[in-house]
């Protein structure tokens, strides 16, 4: 990857003011790509757009709720109108999303509905509008950050594993929508990244802390991010349609 891979594309990450997004964010802009950064902290955005912008490369701040079908269709507008005539835009992440410790019997109700609204009903109503959008265009990607928990249920966040098994859904079906139009859908499945996540989630020493102590090194963000670049550096042709990153000493899920 050089700052030559994504020269000249525009791409989009939801997400970014934290963790995996912000790592994905930075190695785009890296890359060469113009990025459109989005998350509710909008001095966060503004601090990483500067960030980007000082290390030469171009960046757009773009506060949003990701959970509100309205605000995506703000967002992937801001992103077109972002220069004179309209730029194209080539690479989507629908990363924004948060956990919450517990299954059914344990987790907090209360948090339920936002969840759900954040992690399935929001990256849904951006996939809908990026995908209408890449399929007239006849070209681009969306990465959609699903997680292992999505493929295995997690003894520590069942109900976040539901929503998360709901985004792998909507990615696979996006991808068979897409597919004919030359536009790539790619899940890719982290396992347990250090981030800001733990804490949003509410995990403690007691409820995930003991669980994970025996898988050794974790993962950092950035090592997510080289995921994603190295998905997004294929040729057009290759769709790595799925992508499982774990802690190597992470047996479950
Ligand atoms: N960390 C892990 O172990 C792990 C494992 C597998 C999958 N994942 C998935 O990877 C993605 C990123 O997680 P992370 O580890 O980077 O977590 P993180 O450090 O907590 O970052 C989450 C990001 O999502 C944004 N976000 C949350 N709710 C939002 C909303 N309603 N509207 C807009 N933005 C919102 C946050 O920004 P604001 O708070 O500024 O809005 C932040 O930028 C998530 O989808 C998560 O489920 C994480």
């Amino acid at each position: 990857m050089d700052e030559r891979t994504w020269a000249g594309k525009t791409a989009v990450v939801t997400g970014a003011s934290a963790g995996i997004g912000r790592a994905v964010a930075l190695t785009l802009a890296r890359g060469g790509a113009a990025v459109v950064v989005s998350a509710r902290r909008a001095e966060r955005l503004e601090g990483l757009a500067a960030e980007i912008r000082a290390a030469g490369g171009r960046a757009k701040a773009v506060a949003a709720d990701a959970g509100e079908a309205a605000e995506m269709e703000r967002l992937l507008a801001e992103a077109l109108a972002w220069e004179e005539g309209g730029r194209r835009l080539d690479i989507v992440v629908a990363n924004a999303g948060r956990g919450l410790a517990g299954g059914i019997l344990g987790s907090d109700e209360a948090q339920w509905r936002e969840l759900y609204q954040t992690n399935v009903l929001g990256t849904a109503s951006l996939l809908r509008r990026a995908g209408q959008h890449l399929a007239r265009q006849g070209s681009g990607d969306i990465v959609v950050l699903g997680s292992v928990a999505g493929r295995n249920i997690s003894p520590f966040s069942g109900f976040y594993g539901s929503s998360k098994f709901a985004v792998s859904g909507l990615a696979e079906a996006l991808r068979q929508e897409l597919c004919a139009t030359g536009v790539r859908v790619s899940l890719v499945m982290p396992g347990i990244v250090v981030s800001e996540f733990q804490q949003v989630a509410g995990y403690t020493p007691e409820n995930f802390g003991k669980g994970v102590a025996r898988f050794g090194r974790l993962l950092e963000p950035q090592e997510v991010a080289d995921g994603v670049a190295w998905l997004l550096s294929l040729p057009p042709h290759v769709n790595v349609s799925e992508l499982m990153i774990r802690p190597t000493g992470q047996n479950y899920p």
